[in-house]
C-alpha cells in the first residue's frame, strides 16, 4: 500500500467515505506524496504521458503567434502579459519570451491584481479535482470513495448538493439511469478568478473535453488514469502513483465564463488553431533552420500536433 493510500484509508476510517474531489486532490497534490509533488518527473518518455506543450519549439511558436495575432485583432497594443495556468515544467517560457510571462503552478506564481494580455493553459483544467455523481431514479447522487476488502471502492451516497445539481442540470442533462458524471467546481472557480483579474484580453484554453451536447457520449464518465503511457480506468488504485484526469466540460467554462464577463470568441480543434497561426508564415518560423536532424524533429512535432493531438484537443478562446 502506498503511504498516501494509508493516509486516505485513515481518513475514511475516521470520517466515512470521502468525496472523490478530496481523493483526487490528495492523490495528485498532497504536499508530500501527491503525484505532482513527487521528485519523479511525470512527463516525457520516462514518465507517464506527453502533452502537446512538450512538442517544443513548434507548439510554442505557433501558439504564441496565434495569441499575438488575436490580441492585435482586438486592437490591443502596448505591453501584454501572458499568465500560464498549470505551467508544469515551464515549456512555454521561451515562446513567450518577448512578453512579461507569469507561469503559475503549485510551487508559485499568481494572477496579477489587474492585467491586460492573455491567460493561457494547456491541460490545466483536466487536472483539477472533480466530484462524481450517478443518475439514480431521476436524481443525481454523489459517488464517494470508501474502503472495503483491502481496497478503495466507490460508495453511492445521498443526493448531490445544490451547486452540483445546478451544474449537472445545466451542463450534463438529460442523462439515463445509472450514468456517471463529473462536477468540475474548481474549473468554475478558476473562470471566476481569471475574469476578476483580467482587465482586457484573452483566455486561451487548450485541453480535451466535451460540450454539454456531447456529454451523453460518456455514460461511464470521463475519469482516466495514466501510468507509464498506459491509460486505464483504475483511478482508485495506488493513489499518488498515477495521474488522474477528467475531460474538460467546455460548455461549463464557456457559459460560466460568460456570466463572469468573458465573451466566447472561438471554440475549435487544436489543429484549426495551429493552422490559423500558420497563416502568417509561422510554419516556416516553426520549422526553422538548423541541421537536417533538427528540421526532421520539428516536422515530426508539427505532424503530431496537426494530425494526432490536433484532432482530439480543442481550444476555447474567450475575450474580455
Ligand atoms: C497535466 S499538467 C500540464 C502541464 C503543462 N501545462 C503541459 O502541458 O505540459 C497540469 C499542471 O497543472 C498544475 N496544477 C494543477 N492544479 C493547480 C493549481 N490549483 N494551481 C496551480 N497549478 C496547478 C499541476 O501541478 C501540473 O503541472
Amino acid at each position: 500500500m502506498t503511504a498516501l493510500a494509508a493516509l486516505i484509508r485513515e481518513e475514511v476510517a475516521r470520517s466515512g467515505p470521502v468525496a472523490f474531489s478530496r481523493f483526487m486532490e490528495l492523490s495528485l497534490y498532497h504536499p508530500q506524496f501527491g503525484y505532482y509533488r513527487r521528485v519523479r518527473d511525470p512527463f516525457g518518455k520516462a514518465g507517464d504521458y506527453y502533452t502537446a506543450e512538450q512538442l517544443q519549439p513548434v507548439f510554442g511558436i505557433l501558439i504564441a503567434a496565434r495569441i499575438r495575432s488575436l490580441l492585435g485583432e482586438m486592437g490591443e497594443a502596448g505591453e501584454m502579459t501572458v499568465v500560464e495556468l498549470g505551467a508544469g515544467r515551464g515549456e512555454m517560457a521561451e515562446a513567450f519570451a518577448g512578453m512579461p510571462y507569469i507561469p503559475i503552478d503549485l510551487d508559485g506564481g499568481a494572477l496579477p491584481d489587474r492585467f491586460r494580455g492573455c491567460v493561457f493553459s494547456n491541460e490545466f483544467f483536466d487536472a483539477l479535482p472533480v466530484d462524481v455523481a450517478v443518475r439514480r431514479s431521476g436524481e443525481f447522487r454523489e459517488m464517494r470513495v470508501g474502503w472495503s476488502g483491502e481496497r478503495f471502492v466507490w460508495v453511492e451516497a445521498g443526493r448531490v448538493d445544490e451547486e452540483a445539481e445546478d451544474y449537472l442540470l445545466r451542463y450534463a442533462a438529460p442523462r439515463q439511469e445509472g450514468e456517471i458524471l463529473e462536477v468540475n467546481r474548481e474549473a468554475l472557480r478558476w473562470m471566476e478568478r481569471v475574469a476578476r483579474h483580467l482587465e482586457r484580453g484573452l483566455v486561451f484554453t487548450v485541453d480535451y473535453g466535451y460540450t454539454a451536447r456531447e456529454a451523453a457520449r460518456f455514460p461511464r464518465g470521463t475519469l482516466m488514469s495514466y501510468r507509464r503511457h498506459q491509460a486505464s480506468e483504475a483511478v482508485l488504485e495506488d493513489p499518488g502513483e498515477r495521474d488522474i484526469t477528467a475531460h474538460v466540460p467546455f460548455t461549463a467554462l464557456e457559459e460560466h465564463g460568460k456570466r463572469c464577463g468573458l465573451e466566447p470568441l472561438r471554440f475549435e480543434t487544436l489543429a484549426r488553431t495551429l493552422l490559423d497561426a500558420g497563416h502568417a508564415d509561422e510554419f516556416a518560423a516553426a520549422l526553422g533552420a538548423g541541421d537536417s536532424a533538427a528540421q526532421t524533429r520539428r516536422r515530426m512535432q508539427l505532424k503530431t500536433l496537426l494530425f494526432g493531438m490536433g484532432e482530439t484537443f480543442r481550444t476555447l478562446i474567450q475575450r474580455k
